[in-house]
Parts: C-alpha cells; sequence; structure tokens
C-alpha cells in the first residue's frame, strides 16, 4: 500500500492558508499543508533530526511546524527554518520534510509515497467528465465513521469488491440497489437510466477499466452508472432525497455512481451525496474501514440535511461487512484452509489480485 495512491481527504478540510490535516496509516503519518499562497502539499510527518512526529494534532492551522523534540522548525512548505545550535557547516536548506507526491481531483486528495507512484493522471481525465456534474470540489463533510476489522486489509478489499455477499448479508442495501454488475441490469431500467442521465447532462455511461481490461492503466479505475429500484431517488431509507442535490443536477437521477480510484479508494456517487471508503491497514490483521459522507457545501446540517439520515444505508451496510469480514478472517486462519472457485459475481477480487500483484512488480499468472 506504499505503492499506491490513497485518498487522505477533501479540500474542504484545508480552506486558509495554514491550513493543515494529519493522515495516518500503518507505520506512516502525512501532513497535508495549505500553504500561503495557497498551494496544497504533503509532507511525512517525521523530523529530520531524530525522527520524531513533527507534529501531534490531527488539524489545525498553524504558521510553522515545530517539533516538540528539540524544536526543529519547519515552515508550511517543509523548509527546516531553525534548528539550534548546530555546527557551522550544517546545511538546513537540505533537511527540510520529505515531500510526498500529492494529486487532487475535484477537490478529493490523494497521496502516494512510492517514489516513482503509478501514473494517476491517466485514470483522472478518463473520470473527470464522468464526475464533473457532481461538483466534487464544493462537498463538505457531513460524517465520517471508522470500523475497525480484525482482518488483513486485503480481506476488506476483497469484500468490498463484490456483490455477491450482498442478498446475504446486506438487508437493507439489497432493497433499492441491484446487486447485478451494471452491464447485466434489464434495458427498461437502463432506458430510464438513460433519460435521467440526459436531463441532467450526463452520457449514460458504464466504463469499467479494470487493470485488467485496459493495460493502459497503471492503476485501478473503475466508473459505473446505474440506476437505483423505482420508488428509490437515493441510498435513504424511504427512497426520498436526503440533502440538497450535488453540483450541476437540476433534478434527482434515481441512481447511484460507482466509482474507484486505486486499490484502497472507492466512492458512491448519489444525487445528494458522496460516501467515500477507504481501508487502511495498521497491522497485519487489523484494519480500519474509513468512511466518509459529504454533501454539498451549502447544505446546513438540520436544516438541509439529518447527519443520522445521510449515514442511515452505509452504516448499517458497514456495520454488516465489520462482522463478516471479521467472521472470514477467523475462517481463513485455519490451516486447512484453501481459497475455493470464485463467483461469476466476484470478477472485482481476481481484477484486484491483479492489481494487487502489479503494485508488488510481480506479473501475474492469471490470463
Ligand atoms: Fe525533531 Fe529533534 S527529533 S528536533
Ligand atoms: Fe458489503
Amino acid at each position: 500500500w506504499n505503492q499506491t495512491w490513497i485518498w487522505v481527504g477533501h479540500i474542504c478540510q484545508i480552506p486558509n492558508p495554514g491550513d493543515f490535516f494529519r493522515f495516518d496509516y500503518g507505520p506512516e503519518s502525512i501532513l497535508v499543508v495549505r500553504n500561503r499562497e495557497g498551494i496544497v502539499s504533503a509532507f511525512l510527518n517525521l523530523c529530520r533530526h531524530r525522527g520524531s512526529r513533527v507534529c501531534v494534532e490531527s488539524s489545525g492551522n498553524k504558521s510553522v511546524f515545530s517539533c516538540p523534540y528539540h524544536a526543529w522548525t519547519y515552515d508550511l512548505d517543509g523548509q527546516l527554518r531553525m534548528a539550534k545550535e548546530m555546527a557551522t557547516c550544517f546545511d538546513k536548506k537540505t533537511h527540510g520534510l520529505l515531500k510526498v507526491h500529492l494529486k487532487i481531483f475535484q477537490g478529493l486528495i490523494f497521496i502516494c509515497t512510492a517514489q516513482d507512484p503509478p501514473d494517476i493522471n491517466k485514470a483522472i481525465e478518463m473520470l473527470s467528465p464522468l464526475t464533473l456534474p457532481f461538483r466534487l470540489e464544493r462537498l463538505k463533510i457531513a460524517n465520517q465513521k471508522s470500523y475497525l476489522v480484525s482482518a488483513n486489509w486485503k480481506l476488506a478489499v476483497e469484500n468490498y469488491m463484490e456483490c455477491y455477499h450482498c442478498a446475504a448479508a446486506h438487508k437493507e442495501y439489497s432493497r433499492s440497489h441491484s446487486l447485478k454488475d451494471p452491464a447485466s441490469i434489464t434495458s427498461d431500467l437502463m432506458t430510464s437510466l438513460y433519460d435521467a442521465s440526459k436531463m441532467a447532462g450526463l452520457s449514460n455511461t458504464n466504463v469499467s477499466i479494470n487493470g485488467v481490461e485496459v493495460e493502459d492503466y497503471d492503476m485501478d479505475v473503475y466508473f459505473a452508472r446505474y440506476p437505483l429500484y423505482s420508488g428509490y431517488q437515493t441510498g435513504s431509507e424511504n427512497g426520498e432525497i436526503l440533502a440538497p442535490l450535488l453540483g450541476d443536477l437540476k433534478r434527482p437521477f434515481g441512481g447511484a455512481n460507482d466509482l474507484q480510484l486505486g486499490i484502497q479508494n472507492n466512492f458512491l456517487i448519489y444525487s445528494d451525496y458522496v460516501v467515500g471508503y477507504r481501508f487502511i491497514p495498521f497491522s497485519v490483521k487489523s484494519t480500519d474501514m474509513q468512511v466518509v459522507w459529504y454533501v454539498h457545501q451549502d447544505a446546513k446540517e438540520g436544516r438541509d440535511y439529518n447527519k443520522n439520515d445521510i449515514s442511515w444505508l452505509w452504516h448499517l451496510t458497514s456495520l454488516d461487512d465489520e462482522r463478516i469480514i471479521n467472521t472470514n478472517q477467523e475462517g481463513i486462519n485455519s490451516f486447512h484452509f484453501v481459497p475455493g472457485p470464485l463467483s461469476e459475481m466476484e470478477w472485482g477480487i481476481r481484477a484486484f489480485y491483479i492489481s494487487y500483484l502489479r503494485a508488488l512488480g510481480v506479473r501475474s499468472g492469471f490470463s
């Protein structure tokens, strides 16, 4: 997971110069900072003296970052500005905070700590027109939760990659969402989606450009737009819209958009809210499933939306997933476990294996 792009947050978290937030995963800690000129950068939260965390707060506003150990002080561009009583030959210029790669896709912030990260630009170019009407850069956080599972992160990703389990495990989700691949959804539903999409100014697009089919892409990218069942305008308990419509939408389009960008990052975009999912490893058998709910940046809680209603579906669905992922890990801990064949509905898992091997620099034997 150091070789892949990780979605760490959204620009709404750092609107002003000096704003920062910290994102931790595995042994790493990343500082995402907006400087005086408004430019956003990411650094390893790691002092260049003897390695202390430079920042212990999770977010805030600062003019400099001063290490709590011996007070080496870094500016918002990561440059070392002050280090007391060092030899005269000591060069501050070569001891700035280590910068990591950062990319902002319509407000969503991604980082990669690899020296030579996978090419994300091509994927972004493909996705940009598909997500444009939702104006993802104009979002605010409505809620966020984390679901800690006692399982390896790959099990959590595998679980998200297939909906073979949805009928058995997700009662609420199955009421409103088709469990089949968008490509196999019946034509009358697709027709109604097409009309709704046209109205919303969207093309009726169902693109699967996983590493499996399109070798050109250096990383996992997936996008599919599909209708919800009749009576459902969004992922809500009664099917009704829960918040002001996103971006340029004039009316609900009655569907959902699945978006994946990178191995661990998934998004579901409805007409009125966005759910972001990432799977963050903390140790071999400990993974945090982090979920963030976004609404239109102008929406006011209590007046325009209710946080619990927005979170209802994906909170319950995540609790289900927490349970089944834990049970899955318990089972495969057995010395007698041998993987069984995958169903046709689990094609996403096969794609994940290929991406994972590619990230490790191994050519897969899958055909
Ligand atoms: Fe940061 Fe010494 S470890 S100043
Ligand atoms: Fe699930």
